[in-house]
């Protein structure tokens, strides 16, 4: 995939009715230029699939996308293939996506195990011109919420790794630059606690990534990012297993969407502390 494929890559998750912006695509070919892939058909585009190496230790396969007119030739299968290929060629340890349900019989036929279910919550913010205010009792005392800018992206780093599994620096770095609000929650004695982030989608804005120490930091920081006007939906990817932040979704009136399920082929030695995640990067990225 080239930027001269970004028009039809565009149009094709236009037309799936997937969330990601031309910008999200850019960020995807700019940071991987050599793994991003489109399918074509008797010479047409028909399909598009990304990856995204977190150093040798792990890659994310994303964009699977095959146009309705050309599904079930094996052109998803041979996408996928083409990636995996790639990726062992860069010697890459362990490979993880979050399927759709349409994916997930594709992914088990190459050998992807599943790791834990997650779903997408939604909410119209259009419709409720409610103000989502931070209760009291959700802040800590002496915990302070600030600018992502205010914080440094090495420390930012190293607490996003110990969540996630592995480094994603500078993902993360072109993530905040890409966002509307991005905040970090740190501790009395400074260290990091949280952060998160809330940025425009396609068709709905947003919320993730999202990570904490604590129930209580990640609802502080829920309440300030969806603090102050939004005009439009909300997407939020929750982990299932992550009760606080289901119950905080249903309590603020999302409702689930859709189901996704994370999955991943070889060794999963860097599976980081899921309880942590209160809302993932992407599908496309984790
Ligand atoms: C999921 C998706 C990428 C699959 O793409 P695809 O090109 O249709 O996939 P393939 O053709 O390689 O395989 C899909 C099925 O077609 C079958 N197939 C492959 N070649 C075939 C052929 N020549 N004739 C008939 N069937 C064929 C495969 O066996 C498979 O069958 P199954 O559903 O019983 O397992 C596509 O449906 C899509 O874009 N969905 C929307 C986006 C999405 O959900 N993406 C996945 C993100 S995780």
């Amino acid at each position: 995939m080239t930027s001269g494929d970004l028009e039809f890559a565009h149009a094709l998750r236009d037309l799936i009715g997937w969330n990601q912006t031309i910008n999200d695509w850019q960020r995807l070919v700019a940071y991987e230029p050599k793994g991003c892939f489109v399918a074509e058909w008797e010479g047409s585009p028909a399909g598009t699939a990304t990856t995204t190496c977190y150093g040798t230790e792990l890659a994310w396969i994303g964009m699977v996308l095959v146009h309705p007119q050309y599904r079930r030739r094996g052109i998803g299968k041979a996408l996928l293939e083409h990636c995996l290929e790639h990726l062992r060629e860069s010697r890459i340890s362990c490979i993880k996506l979050d399927a759709t349900p349409l994916g997930k019989p594709l992914y088990e036929q190459l050998g992807f195990r599943e790791e834990w279910a997650l779903t997408r919550w939604s909410k119209d913010f259009s419709k409720y011109q409610e103000e989502v205010a931070a209760p009291r009792s959700e802040i800590e005392s002496g915990a302070n919420l600030r600018s992502w800018k205010q914080s440094g992206i090495t420390q930012i780093g190293q607490f996003d790794s110990a969540a996630f599994g592995v480094s994603r620096e500078r993902m993360l770095e072109l993530l905040a630059q890409g966002s509307t609000r991005c905040i970090i929650h740190t501790s009395s004695d400074d260290s990091i606690t949280g952060y998160g982030m809330l940025r425009a989608g396609s068709k709905a804005d947003y919320l993730g990534p999202l990570v904490a120490t604590s129930d209580q930091t990640a609802l502080a920081l829920i309440s300030t990012l969806l603090s102050g006007p939004l005009e439009r939906s909300v997407y939020w990817d929750i982990p299932d297993a992550n009760v606080a932040a289901v119950t905080k979704a249903k309590d603020l009136g999302f409702a689930p969407q859709r189901p996704l399920l994370r999955m991943h082929l070889g060794r999963n030695e860097n599976p980081g502390q899921p309880a942590s995640c209160f809302g993932i990067a992407d599908p496309a990225i984790g």
